[in-house]
């Protein structure tokens, strides 16, 4: 698994697009004298055209890997004519996985334009931007000054219970957790069973757990935990109550659960809060409006 906050779009992106897609979704050129163009109007081989999208629209929701067509198509089953690519080498579940991060991250690219063919004036300023210092790296180097190490037993009791612990970057002891490998065994007692590492925990990766809202109290207990996600998981208004006063938190994804505007309420008292997905959750136009006037400068992903 990539260390999150730390998708590198050249270095981990780029590579498999170029080789995997690049061929089909490129500038318009010529081939024995027929011109080519790419295919659904999309090209993949600069940022500037990536963010335009396709003949259809946008293809990319920085934040939101289920609403950007780009990850979408991946994911499809090989049968579906939407698949991508058509045909050729699929994508890896490493990169399809790291794709996911990287838009989740915000969909960074680091600087990286590509192809200037066909780019209108306006677009480098809008691609270019982004080379500014990662504000997660700062963050990252601020929050290791005040942790130790973990320990080799506390990390062999997480592997125990399934958890898949990695550094967010290299030699850091801030660390993501996740349970993908065993989504449908990670329940309550598992999340609590991290909990030696809680000094250490920066991103949670709960999505598609079986947990419940009780799971909400251990990861309460997580005092620099940045990044929770809490994806198509039981978890309700009741559960949220305990995240109440958390001093860090910036991003929770509650896409997919029962959560209503009662249990956003809970989410105002989170000063740092950031990013707040609510796709296909139960929560209201009202209930975004009183979180986002009491969070100004929160970003909320909804409908
Ligand atoms: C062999 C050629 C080929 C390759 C390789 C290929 N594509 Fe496509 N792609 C197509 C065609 C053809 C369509 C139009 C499909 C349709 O309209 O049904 C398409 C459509 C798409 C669309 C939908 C655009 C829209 O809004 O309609 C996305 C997104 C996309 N491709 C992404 C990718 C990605 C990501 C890769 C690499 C993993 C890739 N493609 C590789 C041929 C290709």
């Amino acid at each position: 698994m990539p260390a999150w906050g730390a998708v590198s779009f050249e270095k981990e992106i780029l590579p498999f697009l170029n080789k995997k897609c690049v061929d089909c979704h490129r500038a318009p050129y010529e081939e024995n004298g027929r011109k080519k163009e790419p295919k659904a109007g999309l090209r993949l081989d600069a940022s500037w055209a990536i963010l335009k999208g396709s003949e259809n629209g946008p293809v990319l929701t920085p934040g939101a890997p289920d609403k950007s067509a780009i990850y979408e198509s991946v994911t499809l089953p090989k049968d579906d004519d939407a698949h991508m690519p058509p045909k050729g080498d699929d994508l890896t579940a490493e990169e399809i996985a790291v794709l996911k991060k990287w838009i989740e991250e915000g969909a960074d690219f680091g600087g990286w334009i590509g192809s200037k063919d066909g780019m209108p004036a306006d677009a480098q300023t809008a691609t270019t931007k982004a080379v500014k210092p990662r504000e997660h790296d700062l963050l990252f180097a601020a929050l290791e000054k005040e942790v130790k190490p973990l320990s080799d037993d506390a990390l062999a009791k997480a592997k125990t219970a399934g958890a898949q612990v990695a550094a967010v970057k290299v030699e850091s002891p801030l660390v993501r957790v996740d349970f993908l490998t065993g989504v449908s065994k990670c329940d309550d007692a598992k999340v609590e069973s991290i909990l030696p590492l809680k000094e250490n925990i920066v991103q949670l990766d709960l999505g598609r757990t079986i947990i419940t809202d009780a799971a909400l109290k251990s990861v309460a207990q997580l005092p620099r935990l940045l990044s929770l996600d809490l994806r198509q998981t039981k978890v309700t208004d009741a559960g949220l109550e305990a995240l109440k006063g958390h001093k860090r938190l910036q991003t929770i994804n509650l896409y997919g659960t029962e959560v209503t505007d009662a249990g956003i309420k809970h989410l105002a008292g989170i000063k740092t809060l950031k990013n707040v997905y609510l796709w296909q959750s139960k929560a209201t136009k009202a209930g975004v409006k009183q979180l986002t006037a009491a969070l100004p400068g929160v970003k909320v992903s909804f409908e």
